[in-house]
């Protein structure tokens, strides 16, 4: 048997678990109740992040005018996927998906549902190689326009702080002046009682291993590039809804331009 075949809890599944989604084992879900316990605003995370995903999409393909995404550890399909929230406001815009998760590439379908005038294309790849990732996106994004680059919750997979600088840069690189990166990633600067002690428990029990980072560490992964207002923040509260007051999440959050 293999790690994919349920007896390993992996981070693409318990995070639909935790997203109230459908698509995990058992052993996702044991693991997920663990680290909920533990650390009980994981879930508030998780939701977070995908409401941040939201609005992020909705400004670039609304107000920035962005028709091309590239989607690095795109998780298990959910509501209001990075192609539906881009294709509601801009029908042409085209989306690359990439995840290394067996059971993301298993249900890549759902993902594929393009609007006619636009498209989709999923790449099963992993984020340690943006080379590789650049070419197979290739086929559906031109890189001679601008790209939005979105790494929610995924550079806290490269545990190594100076790949994961060098990995984003590859991308900064590859895409044209008015392209955007798109950034969560999780830290301990911001509360959430218990998640040191999850993020340790997760490392022994499941995979991939985590990493949280400061603020500080996040913001130098956009170096030379032109944080939106209001910056790097709690994920929750990065353009929230008027006249809302959510809860802060251990989740910075941020977009930035490439000048
Ligand atoms: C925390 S989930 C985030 C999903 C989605 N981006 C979101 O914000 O809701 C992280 C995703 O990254 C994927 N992932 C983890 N390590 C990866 C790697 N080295 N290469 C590609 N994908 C990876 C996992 O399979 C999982 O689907």
């Amino acid at each position: 048997m293999t790690e994919h075949s349920g007896q390993v809890a992996h981070n693409a599944r318990v995070w639909n678990y935790w997203l109230g989604g459908k698509d995990h084992y058992t052993v996702d879900k044991e693991v997920g109740d663990q680290v909920t316990a533990m650390y009980p605003s994981i879930g508030e995370v998780a939701r977070a992040d995908r409401e941040f995903l939201g609005r992020a999409v909705r400004h670039l393909a609304g107000e920035a005018g962005i028709r091309q995404f590239l989607d690095i550890g795109t998780g298990l399909p959910t509501a209001a996927n990075t192609h539906e929230v881009a294709q509601r406001i801009a029908p042409d815009s085209r989306i690359v998906y990439v995840d290394n998760d067996p059971t993301v590439l298993a249900h890549a379908r759902a993902l594929l549902t393009t609007s006619p005038e636009g498209a989709t294309a999923y790449v099963d790849a992993d984020a340690h190689d943006p080379d590789l990732i650049l070419r197979a996106a290739a086929d559906t994004l031109d890189f001679d326009r601008p790209v939005a680059v979105i790494l929610l919750g995924i550079l806290n997979f490269v545990l190594d702080t100076e790949q994961a600088t060098d990995i984003v840069r590859r991308l900064v690189d590859a895409v044209p002046s008015g392209s955007y990166v798109v950034v969560t990633h999780p830290t301990l600067e911001l509360g959430g009682a218990g998640n040191a002690e999850a993020m340790a428990f997760w490392n022994e029990n499941a995979k991939p291993p985590i990493t949280a980072r400061t603020g500080q560490e996040i913001a130098a992964f956009l170096d030379g590039l032109e944080l939106l207002p209001p910056g790097l923040v709690s994920c929750s509260r990065w353009r929230a809804e008027e006249g809302t007051e959510p809860q802060q999440v251990a989740q910075y959050g941020a977009v930035a331009r490439k000048p």
